[in-house]
């Protein structure tokens, strides 16, 4: 049995590529995965170590406070003080998440109603669509194009599907395309929701996986920006901790308040365990982000050089651990990435995936260990 509301869901498009994966696996071909966004490096030590130190501590073995833990809350905001000099209080404008997707999922139960118009960056990380789907909502996709930079042209929006949009989603470093976005923009993007009485939901899922001297801004450091703006952190990415599932939110304390009132109904916070180990993380040095960062870097210069070898065209990303390739031939993204599977056993992510305007594209990511990136590009160029 499945809802209607479900039915309207397509597969989630990492379930999918798995089940592709699968087959081809069974069939015995030797395949290099360079679909999803996963980090190979392992957590670092020290967090682990914290983690297994709060595993054994049993007031951990109770349920942890609905908003998260006051230690993972205020490491939150200090590293978000370190890094970005945003201030905020660990109290009433943080909220720790069961991951970032946990968060994005929820955002548009928590703060609108069926019908509502929620305004989604295509290409853009599927979530955002289905959320909308699942909670009643009218998703609205804001293309990002390569003449733009990936931004979205925030003044091309239509004035009658202004009027029903309550909500936006921005993400940058930005996943699939890896644009990046300045303060300048960011400026103009507070302004446009504050203009329009829109919550904006930026997810900051990568701002720490960022190449050639490139600092990432948060949204919160727009001056106002907490008046409209929840911003959502993963500690996935920055700290190898997918299979944790470990997320905070921070800003706008009305809009904190109503995603932790959500969550109190659905679930009882992470684990306090993993909180105790991502504030560890956070709080300590951040040298283990560097090194991760320097890795990242030196497989996306093999993965460019050798592409553009090829006469592909690619330009070298300056954050997140993926390379987004416009299709050098007139194939539809789809039958594109299943001719590089078939012909190569290399798994990447169709464009079209991320929302229609990534049509035309395919996604590499550089989260897998470099020997196999290196054996990638070679089958690849013989393609
Ligand atoms: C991605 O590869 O786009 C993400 O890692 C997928 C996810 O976070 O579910």
């Amino acid at each position: 049995m499945q809802s209607e509301r479900l039915k309207r869901l397509p597969p989630y498009l990492f379930a999918e590529i798995d089940a592709k994966k699968r087959a081809m696996r069974e069939k015995g071909v030797d395949i290099i995965d360079l679909s999803i966004g996963d980090p190979d490096i392992p957590t670092p030590k020290h967090v682990i170590e914290a983690f297994c130190e709060g595993a054994h501590d049993a007031r951990n073995h109770r349920y942890p406070p609905y908003n998260g833990t006051q230690e993972f809350r205020e490491a939150a905001v200090s590293y978000l003080k370190e890094t970005k000099g945003v201030d905020l209080d660990p109290n009433s404008e943080a909220l720790t998440l069961i991951g970032s997707k946990e968060g994005i999922a929820h955002a548009p139960l928590a703060f609108l109603d069926p019908g509502d118009v929620v305004l989604i960056p295509s290409p853009g990380y599927p979530v955002y669509t289905t959320a909308s789907l699942l909670s009643g909502c009218v998703p609205y996709e804001m293309p990002l194009k390569k003449e733009n930079g990936f931004l979205p042209d925030l003044g091309s929006i239509p004035k009658d599907v202004l009027k029903k949009a309550k909500l936006i989603f921005l993400n940058y470093p930005n996943n699939p395309t890896a644009a990046v976005a300045t303060k300048d923009f960011f400026k103009d993007a507070v302004d446009f929701a504050k203009g329009n009485g829109l919550v904006l939901c930026h997810d900051a899922a990568y701002i720490d996986i960022v190449y050639d001297g490139y600092k990432a801004p948060s949204i919160l450091e727009v001056p106002g920006a907490k008046d409209v703006a929840v911003e959502f952190y993963s500690l996935s990415k920055t700290y190898n901790m997918t299979g944790w599932r470990l997320g905070f939110a921070a800003g706008n304390k009305g809009l904190i308040e109503s995603l932790g009132k959500l969550k109190t109904n659905i679930d009882s916070s992470a684990t306090a365990a993993v909180q105790h180990g991502g504030a560890v993380a956070m709080t300590s040095s951040q040298d283990c982000v560097v090194n991760a960062c320097k890795t990242y870097k030196n497989r996306r210069d093999v993965l460019v050089e050798a592409l553009n070898k090829k006469g592909w065209n690619v330009v070298k990303p300056k954050a997140t651990f993926y390379v987004w390739v416009e299709i050098p031939t007139k194939e539809d993204s789809r039958s594109f990435a299943s001719k590089i599977l078939e012909k190569t056993g290399v798994v990447v992510t169709p464009g079209l995936g991320f929302g229609s305007a990534g049509e035309g594209f395919i996604r590499f990511s550089v989260s897998y260990p470099t020997e196999r990136i290196e054996e990638a590009v070679h089958r690849i160029s013989s393609l």
